[in-house]
């Protein structure tokens, strides 16, 4: 596609890790950039690299997703800018620790950027992208969306939000063109871990930035709605699918399950 179909992609948390790399391999297919993170000296150096690179259009906004004002002012130029094709809600932190340690400011400042932004921004896109029938909408969740460790709990809580909207949002596109990815990376070496904590790892279980945007990119390529970048056996995803929905099937009895009636009448 020439640049100038492309349109313009919004990647959000492009100051850093999975995001930087977004964004020069969206402005290596020809996108024209909204990058958005509150490191207005990152985005402004990133954008000078990638205009150059690639002879594309590269906006810094500066922005704190925590904030509500912020979030709308993003929100605002998604409905404005009919040039948006592609927007991928990556901006994201992480806030470890068990509940009996975690401060209670510090798990709502995380929710507001893991999950509001997310919310607000596709409510934002979405509409705009169904009224021109063209557009995608990537969010980037976590294999923590999908099960949890002793420090992830909030976290974990967040990205199966993001999981389960995103594959709700799915059910709402179908039949149009517009198209909405679920991304579920798992570990992969950028600044949200801490130093230690990363190179405490077995280095075998950890990714680089690149090799995970560049899976997720092909998993778009491919037309999948659910990107798994680090998992090999796809059939687990199937299973897991299937499973869910059998699970949905059998809630639907009207009744309860005889083993609480013969619990109740014990
Ligand atoms: N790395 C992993 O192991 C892993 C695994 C699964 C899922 N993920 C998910 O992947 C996404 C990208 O994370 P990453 O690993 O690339 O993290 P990262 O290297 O820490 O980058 C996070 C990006 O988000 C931006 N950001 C953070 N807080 C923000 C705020 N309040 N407002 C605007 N931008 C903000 C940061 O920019 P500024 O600091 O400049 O604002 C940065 O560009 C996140 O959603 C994360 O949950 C990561």
């Amino acid at each position: 596609m020439s640049k100038a179909q492309q349109g313009t992609a919004i990647v959000t948390g492009a100051s850093a890790g999975l995001g930087k790399i977004y964004a020069d391999r969206l402005a290596r297919r020809g996108y024209d950039l909204v990058l958005v993170a509150r490191r207005g000296d990152k985005l402004a150096e990133l954008a000078d690299t990638l205009s150059m690179q690639y002879g594309v259009q590269v906006r810094p906004f500066v922005a704190d997703l925590s904030r509500s004002d912020d979030v709308e002012r993003l929100a605002d130029l998604i409905r404005d800018d009919a040039s948006i094709t592609l927007l991928v809600n990556n901006a994201g932190v992480s806030v470890p620790g068990a509940t009996t340690t975690l401060d209670p400011a510090d798990v709502a400042w995380q929710q507001a950027i893991n999950v509001d932004a997310v919310n607000r921004l596709s409510l934002a896109a979405l509409p705009q992208f169904l009224a021109r029938n063209r557009g995608t909408l990537v969010n980037i969740a976590s294999i923590l969306g999908f099960g949890f460790l002793p420090s992830s709990t909030f976290y974990s809580a967040g990205k199966g939000h993001v999981a389960n909207l995103t594959r709700a949002l799915q059910n709402e596109v179908q039949g149009t063109n517009v198209r909405v990815q679920l991304v579920a990376p798992s570990v992969t070496a950028t600044e949200i871990w801490e130093e230690d904590r990363l190179n405490a790892m077995d280095p075998r279980i950890v990714m680089t930035a690149e090799d995970c945007v560049d899976a997720a990119l092909a998993g778009l390529d491919l037309g999948e709605q659910v990107t798994f970048p680090s998992v090999e056996d796809a059939q687990l995803w199937k299973n897991f699918e299937e499973a869910a929905a059998r699970l949905m099937q059998g809630a639907m009895s009207g009744k309860p399950a005889s083993r609480y009636l013969a619990a109740a009448h014990a």
